[in-house]
């Protein structure tokens, strides 16, 4: 019986990082943490408050009140008990979340609480910063990428198939100032880590996708048999 790894998955926005984390979790029987989602769950909040990111003191009170969770069943993503997984994934939380995930302060709480989360191993999260930051000594590490062309496409068409409106300028927009904006902030940065595996995804299906991250955790196994 193998013991429990900790897997990390980063790289830029809508590159398939959750894809690939939610189907080997399941194929492996593990936990997945989406921590984009927590950052996103944050920052609904903070838009529902009206909290002005520059006011230090709102913006604690604002993460004093905050409880995410993740539920069992779905996964789906819970802000003081609310299932919010929808509303998360609009644009107007897509483009004001890179802003909110620069903030020292909100790092903080939310690493800390990633750290507790993936404790007992056993457990993949996704992010930007899990494969240098949450957990540096993670068991495997993944960093997926895909051409931005192609990244834009399957973030549009994911939103207009769950019916929203919205321009194809404005997902290209928001993807490639976000991923500005996350590789260049001073707090934990983008960045590959130097002992993950670079996974490009731009000419991969889904399901070919997951069977490469799984060969490389049977490889891992053998290895460390
Ligand atoms: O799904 P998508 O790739 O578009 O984004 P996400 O994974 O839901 O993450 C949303 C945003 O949260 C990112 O653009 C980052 O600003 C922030 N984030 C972060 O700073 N650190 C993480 N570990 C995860 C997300
Ligand atoms: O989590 P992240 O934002 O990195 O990406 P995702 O939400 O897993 O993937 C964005 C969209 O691309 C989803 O609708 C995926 O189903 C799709 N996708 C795809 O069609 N083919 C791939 N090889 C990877 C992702």
């Amino acid at each position: 019986h193998s013991s429990p790894l900790t897997i990390a998955i980063d790289g830029y926005s809508a590159c398939g990082k959750s894809t690939l984390a939610r189907a080997l979790a399941r194929r492996l029987g593990y936990s997945y943490i989406d921590t984009g989602a927590m950052y996103r769950a944050v920052t609904l909040h903070l838009q529902r408050d009206e909290v002005n990111l520059e006011d230090d003191a709102a913006v604690t009170e604002a993460l004093r009140q905050i409880t995410i969770a993740f539920r069992p069943e779905d996964n789906h993503v819970l802000l003081n008990g609310e299932d919010v997984e929808h509303q998360i994934r609009g644009l107007s939380v897509s483009k004001m979340v890179s802003q909110v995930a620069a903030l020292s302060k909100v790092r903080r709480a939310m690493v800390e609480q990633q750290r507790r989360m993936g404790a007992d191993g056993g457990v993949i999260l996704d992010g930007r910063d899990i494969g240098t930051v949450v957990f540096p000594d993670a068991d495997l590490k993944l960093f997926v990428t895909a051409d931005l062309e192609t990244r834009i496409d399957r973030r549009l068409s994911e939103l207009l198939a769950d019916g929203q409106e919205v321009q194809r300028e404005e997902v290209a927009a928001n993807l490639e100032e976000r991923d500005y904006i996350d590789s260049h902030r001073a707090d934990s940065p983008l960045r590959m880590a130097d002992d993950a595996v670079l996974l490009d995804n731009t000419h991969l299906g889904l399901e070919e996708l997951v069977e490469r991250g799984e060969e490389l955790v049977q490889q891992l196994r053998t290895a460390r048999r």
